[in-house]
């Protein structure tokens, strides 16, 4: 069931991770921990309103994002229940080298309790954060929680365009609480239509580095 992907360096300094099957980067090149602060933590979760928060990610990846987000909120005084869908799963010792917890300087305990929880269970990695992995792909997962920040961490939508449609956007929107917040990196004109035909109100913002924009889209 596991991958062990290669890691490669990106522009700030902090690796990223190239797909074994598909050749494709998990962050930008131009900085990994750069680009997930700049997208989903001071683009999303910074701006819910909500001491409780329920979020869902798509592709959980490495990790990085749920360990940034776990320490965002303890830094803010939240609780974040963190749902994460993932199709191919990374072996929990092979996450160790990453060395994301040397980059964002963290108790490295903290990244390997986040691979090492298991699969389809909800397990409290502090006091604060509870994680639940779902091992499943994105298209089949059911959506039946309501959302408070929504991660859009999917591959690009060249080579993976049932990810990013209207129908599967439309019950997504459907799972999201009324003050909801979805963020992605892409700001395609084919994602931005397809979220609009979903109902959500959609933003442009500037991108991280190396890319112009990215997206919000609020229910
Ligand atoms: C851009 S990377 C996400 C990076 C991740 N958020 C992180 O912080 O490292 C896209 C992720 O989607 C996963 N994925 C690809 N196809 C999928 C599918 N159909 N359903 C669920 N996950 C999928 C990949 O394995 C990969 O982990």
């Amino acid at each position: 069931m596991y991958i062990k992907p290669e890691t490669i360096a990106t522009g700030d300094g902090s690796p990223t991770l190239v797909h074994p099957i598909t050749g494709e980067c998990y962050h930008s090149v131009h900085g990994a921990v750069t680009e997930s602060r700049h997208t989903f933590i001071n683009a999303g979760l910074a701006e819910c309103r909500k001491q409780n928060v329920t979020l869902l990610e798509m592709g959980f990846g490495s990790g990085l994002n749920a360990l940034l987000s776990l320490l965002y909120g303890a830094g803010h005084d939240m609780r974040i229940v963190y749902h994460a869908v993932e199709l191919y799963p990374i072996e929990p010792s092979h996450a160790a080298l990453f060395g994301y917890d040397r980059a964002v300087d963290c108790d490295p305990a903290l990244f390997a309790a986040l691979h090492e929880a298991p699969w389809g269970e909800a397990t409290a990695i502090t006091d604060r954060f509870t994680l639940c992995k779902i091992h499943r792909p994105i298209e089949s997962y059911p959506f039946d929680t309501l959302y408070d920040i929504v991660y859009w961490d999917a591959f690009a939508p060249d080579n993976a365009e049932g990810q990013w449609s209207a129908e599967l956007f439309g019950r997504l929107h459907e799972s999201m609480s009324e003050e909801g917040i979805l963020v992605t990196y892409c700001s395609k004109g084919t994602v931005k239509r397809a979220l609009r035909q979903a109902g959500f109100t959609v933003e442009r913002l500037p991108g991280a580095p190396g890319k112009r924009h990215m997206v919000r889209a609020r229910v």
